[in-house]
């Protein structure tokens, strides 16, 4: 059923539609008994459209296992993933990779880019896979790395870079399909800080001003901060949540809306999460 089908369409004036909606998602890693690791324990995690979002904790906490499976790069063993009301684990690789191609934008700390082709080829690559003809492939990439701040460098090859350059295009790759959201693992992990820093507001400004989603995946406590809300990850685990959703109803155009509140305490925390599973177990 869609999310909140039952629910009424008033009151939505401080409302933001859901875009990312993952349900008590569990990640084991390995088949074998004795290999088996458990990544994610039953997690559940709601984001509303143009939300800065830090993921945050110690090294092998399980935050890039919770950004592949909300990015849809990996399956969770178990629990549900719906990206706009669509559930996305009902999906062919196919129409998968549609979705992800059309909506999403990737930022990893590794700059993964074909090091001997020009930084245009580059960013036009996830076209390419649309099938985007040449034409508006070239503007749409050009566009892309307008924003940020590389149109000189498109002839260039990808490999003279510097890595803060390279991230950068990596943002315009992520950017060039106009996706409604960005993750980014780690963005800034591999850049000294003055570099970092132009990244980081790189990110930040696509957030603010193009309404992007952003997902951020970071031990780098200032970028942290400077996201409207943290989840912090403890052994597969969310042990903080900054912001919850508090209701959930659905607009005319059949999507969630969220009220997003922001939790002060963890005892807060809790309660609200408490509220908000009971409320929605009930309304699914
Ligand atoms: N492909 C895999 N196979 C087995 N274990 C894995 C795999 N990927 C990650 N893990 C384990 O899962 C845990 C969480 O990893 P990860 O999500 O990468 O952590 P983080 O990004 O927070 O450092 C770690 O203990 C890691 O060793
Ligand atoms: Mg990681």
């Amino acid at each position: 059923m869609a999310i909140g089908k039952l629910l009424g369409t008033d009151g939505l004036k401080n409302a933001k539609p859901l875009v990312i909606d993952a349900r008590n998602i569990t990640k084991i890693y390995g088949k074998k008994k004795q290999e088996k690791f458990v990544a994610l324990k039953n997690v559940s995690l709601q984001i509303a459209e143009g939300e800065s979002v830090a993921i945050v904790g110690k090294s092998g906490s399980g935050k890039s296992t919770l950004m592949h499976v909300l990015a849809m790069l990996d399956q969770p063993t178990k629990g549900e993933l719906y990206f706009n009301g669509e559930k996305i684990g009902k999906l062919n690789s196919r129409k998968l990779n549609k979705v992800r191609n059309r909506e999403l934008g990737f930022v990893f700390q590794q700059f993964f880019m074909n090091a001997n082709d020009t930084v245009l080829n580059n960013v036009m690559l996830p076209l390419v896979i649309a099938g985007t003809k040449f034409g508006k492939r070239k503007r749409l990439a050009m566009e892309a790395l307008h924003a940020v701040g590389l149109e000189d460098k498109a002839k260039n090859k990808a490999s003279a870079l510097s890595g803060g350059q390279k991230q950068r295009v990596c943002i315009a790759r992520a950017l060039v399909n106009n996706p409604s959201v960005i993750f980014a693992d780690e963005p800034t992990g591999n850049l000294d800080s003055t570099t970092g820093a132009m990244v980081e507001k790189t990110l930040f400004d696509l957030n603010r001003e193009n309404g992007i989603t952003l997902i951020v995946v970071t031990h780098d406590e200032d970028i942290a901060k400077k996201c409207k809300r943290q989840v912090r990850i403890k052994d597969g685990e969310i042990e903080l949540d900054t912001k919850k959703l508090v209701e959930l109803k659905v607009g005319k155009d059949g999507k969630g809306r969220v009220e997003l509140k922001a939790v002060k305490s963890r005892a807060e925390m809790k309660a609200v999460q408490g509220l908000t599973e009971t409320k929605m177990k009930g309304k699914r």
